[in-house]
């Protein structure tokens, strides 16, 4: 039977732009490009995990909206059990507005609807995370509804890999009772003083360079692959997708790890977020072939 994993998370629209340069303050310049598609890093998460073959329960909210729409059918389209988005009334759906020069991409991104994922929401769907393998959250809910999950699930025993994206400050009790957090090297030090502390629940993405983590007291690095980047959006939810399908199936952290590298770089050959989420086939192929090169 193929893992359930349940994501938390939220669900955007993301507009990108391309230029060939950043405007200054105050100015306006002509664009080279523009795209609109799914996104959202709990959406992205949950996509990442689908295609990799896991059930897939997501909770989240939408506005009542056309982007709103277009984001469920999406993501019902993905195979993601959508039975728990709710379209809230009095809110936008999520936006990313993402500006895209060479390889620099900058977000911003307006929460809107993502902020109804609050107690109330959460405390009606206790069974789903009770059914899951693994909970899979990120940063672009209340803190407060990851604080309580984070709870809930230490109390049951469910594992769960909090992605600290967009970094923000991180309480002890969050910190202590999560199991894996999944930060890049900048998050890694906006979330806690004390890396030190929880060095062994931490897997540090690294871009190009891999990633590191620690066992028994040791820093060990997965090494990262050179590939012809196109868009590195979604590069680290594809990473967190993909680990946590691989936990949920219990294979080891080091394997784990090894794999997602490996689905993250096939991940950032494609424009947009989930375009290029791999499939468990394309993946296996993927290290197959780098492993014979
Ligand atoms: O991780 C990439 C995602 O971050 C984008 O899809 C955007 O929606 C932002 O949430
Ligand atoms: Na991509």
């Amino acid at each position: 039977k193929e893992p359930t994993i349940t994501v938390i998370g939220s669900i955007n629209m993301d507009l990108v732009t391309s230029s060939n340069r950043i405007p200054d303050k105050g100015e306006t310049i002509m664009g080279e490009s523009f795209f609109y598609n799914p996104g959202g890093k709990g959406a992205n998460q949950a996509v990442a995990c689908a295609r990799l073959g896991a059930e897939v329960n997501m909770l989240g909210c939408v506005g009542e909206d056309p982007f709103g729409q277009v984001l469920i059918d999406n993501l019902n389209k993905e195979k993601v059990n959508i039975e728990n988005v709710e379209p809230v009334t009095d809110e936008y759906t999520g936006v990313a507005t993402i500006l895209i020069k060479d390889n620099d991409n900058r977000i911003i991104v307006t929460p809107g609807a993502n902020y109804s994922v609050n107690l109330t929401f959460i405390q009606q769907y206790l069974d789903v995370i009770d059914q899951s393998d693994v909970v899979l959250l990120q940063l672009e809910i209340p803190l407060k509804t990851i604080e309580y999950v984070i709870g809930y699930c230490s109390e049951k025993g469910i594992p769960v890999i909090l992605n600290p994206a967009p970094a923000q400050r991180l309480s002890a009790s969050i910190l202590e009772r999560c199991t894996y957090l999944t930060p890049n090297e900048t998050e890694k030090l906006e979330i806690t003083n004390d890396v030190d502390t929880y060095k062994e629940k931490m897997i540090v993405t690294l871009g190009e360079k891999g990633i590191e983590y620690w066992s028994d007291g040791n820093v060990e690095t997965v090494t990262g692959y050179i590939v012809g980047a196109v868009d590195t959006t979604g590069a680290g939810d594809t990473f967190n997708g993909a680990l946590a399908v691989q936990l949920a199936k219990g294979i080891n952290l080091k394997e784990a790890i090894t794999f997602a590298n490996a689905a993250a770089a096939l991940s950032i050959q494609k424009n947009g977020a989930q375009q290029g989420m791999p499939t468990m086939r394309e993946v296996i192929d993927f290290i197959e072939g780098a492993t014979a090169s």
